[in-house]
């Protein structure tokens, strides 16, 4: 009997994507058919780049890493986005311990929402174990330089983004 392919999830906010992301989507990506890169539309949390921006900046990219990426964005529960598309995992980067906590409140709360899915623990390279998206926002707004840790057309657009004059110290 065919299998169905095996989909999975590679969720976030990516505000904006750095290179621990692209490190785990081309880890998990063997390891499934089709890996679906979800972009919460999150507006509410203020984020720097709209949803349909972050949606084009990974879309741009994804094509150098090979075939079977999708890029969608989501709203609402994210086992409900899952069960839509028939994916049957989850895939998060653990960086560090301090991921951990949120992480495993995350994955058993979905577990319990829909049982079916699993969700998949991926670390990144540890030259990219302190990055976050958080933090890029911040050293990028102080003037440090973030080359090797940010793709060069989410680097552009930060400067286009965040102007010098926009620097508050
Ligand atoms: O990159 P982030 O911001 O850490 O990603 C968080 C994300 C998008 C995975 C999480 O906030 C999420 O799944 N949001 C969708 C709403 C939802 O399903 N909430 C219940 C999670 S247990």
């Amino acid at each position: 009997m065919p299998q169905s392919p095996r989909i999975a999830v590679y969720p976030g906010s990516f505000d904006p994507l750095h290179e621990g992301h692209l490190d785990i989507m081309r880890r998990c990506r063997p390891l499934f058919d089709e890996v679906v890169v979800a972009v919460l539309g999150n507006e509410g949390k203020a984020p720097l780049f709209t949803v349909d921006e972050r949606v084009q900046m990974l879309r741009e990219l994804l094509p150098e890493h090979g075939d079977g990426f999708r890029v969608e964005s989501f709203s609402g529960l994210l086992v409900q986005f899952i069960d839509q598309i028939g994916a049957c995992a989850i895939v998060r980067g653990l960086r560090a311990v301090s991921d951990f906590e949120y992480e495993f409140q995350m994955a058993l709360m979905n577990r319990r929402l829909n049982p079916r899915i699993e969700t998949v623990f991926m670390t990144p390279r540890e030259e990219f174990s302190f990055v976050s998206s958080r933090l890029v926002k911040e050293v990028f707004r102080l003037g440090g330089d973030l080359r090797g840790l940010v793709p060069d057309p989410v680097l552009r657009r930060l400067r286009e983004r965040l102007p010098p004059q926009s620097v508050t110290v």
